[in-house]
């Protein structure tokens, strides 16, 4: 993703897109219009992202009431509003935000402030060590490294290289029983959907391609990280929704997944 329309706020940019598609206040109208023009693109749009932050709080209990940690890293959060993480997790968890958007950044710190261990950092999710290096984060984390981490709703914004290098990154600095909750969007999305094509394109033209990855692939750039069990599971049945929240239409270009898949990385 280029930095260009992160800070001109005369340009949409996709954490503003996604804002507005949540339902959120904090975007301009530009972006409104252009998350106008994905919904009629694909009119499953508000619904996924809805889908994908309902997946997100899944995973945030998880993380910590069923695998124990009490520290979570999270990259790209986009805003910290009131269905995101520190709002499920149990008293006494470390959450750690971040985004690359300066704009995101100023408001999450207004939706956070006197918020109780829950932090907020400009990082680039394309190399996450900036972050986990930081001498305010090292401070946070008082040398604990088994942490759980969380890439969501991100992995399409990042190309092949980039996810490369954070997925190497996250290794090289992660402790051994550390817990990567990874979304990959795209599955078995028809990349020949007028539907999908527009949306790309929408993208394209704002400097955000979208890098949408069968699973094959997703397994390749991975590599060395490991799914835990069930593997990687549709975000339709990772929050247990039925197949008929998808339209004819909306299967036809999103695949049964509903658009990605979810999953635990393990080393
Ligand atoms: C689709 S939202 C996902 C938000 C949240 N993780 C969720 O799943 O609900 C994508 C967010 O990623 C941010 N973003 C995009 N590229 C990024 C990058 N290279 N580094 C950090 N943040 C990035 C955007 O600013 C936006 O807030």
């Amino acid at each position: 993703m280029t930095s260009d329309n992160i800070i001109d706020t005369s340009k949409p940019s996709a954490g503003r897109i996604y804002d507005y598609l949540l339902g959120g206040h904090h975007n301009f109208e530009v972006d409104r219009l252009a998350a106008e023009r994905v919904s009629v693109a694909l009119p499953f749009a508000p619904k996924f992202v809805r889908l994908q932050r309902w997946c997100l709080q899944d995973l945030a209990v998880e993380l910590t009431a069923q695998r124990g940690y009490d520290i979570i890293i999270d990259f790209a959060s986009g805003l910290p509003t009131n269905d995101h993480l520190h709002h499920v997790v149990p008293d006494g968890t470390t959450v750690i935000y971040s985004d690359y958007d300066p704009i995101v950044v100023e408001y999450a710190r207004e939706i956070l402030a006197d918020t109780p261990n829950t932090h907020f950092f400009q990082s680039d999710a394309r190399r996450p060590e900036e972050l986990l290096d930081r001498p305010a984060v090292q401070e946070i984390l008082a040398g604990r490294r088994n942490v759980a981490l969380i890439y969501w709703g991100i992995a399409a914004f990042l190309s092949d290289d980039d996810l490369l290098h954070a997925v190497r990154a996250l290794y090289e600095w992660s402790g051994p029983k550390s817990c990567w909750a990874f979304q990959a969007q795209g599955g078995d999305v028809n990349m020949d959907a007028p539907s999908i094509q527009r949306v790309r394109e929408i993208y394209a033209s704002m400097g955000n391609p979208l890098y949408l990855r069968s699973m094959n692939h997703v397994h390749q750039l991975i590599h060395p990280w490991r799914s835990d069990e069930p593997g990687f599971v549709s975000l339709l049945d990772w929050h247990s929704l039925e197949q008929h929240t998808l339209t004819v239409e909306d299967r036809i270009a999103l695949g049964e997944a509903g658009g990605g898949y979810g999953a635990y990385l393990v080393k």
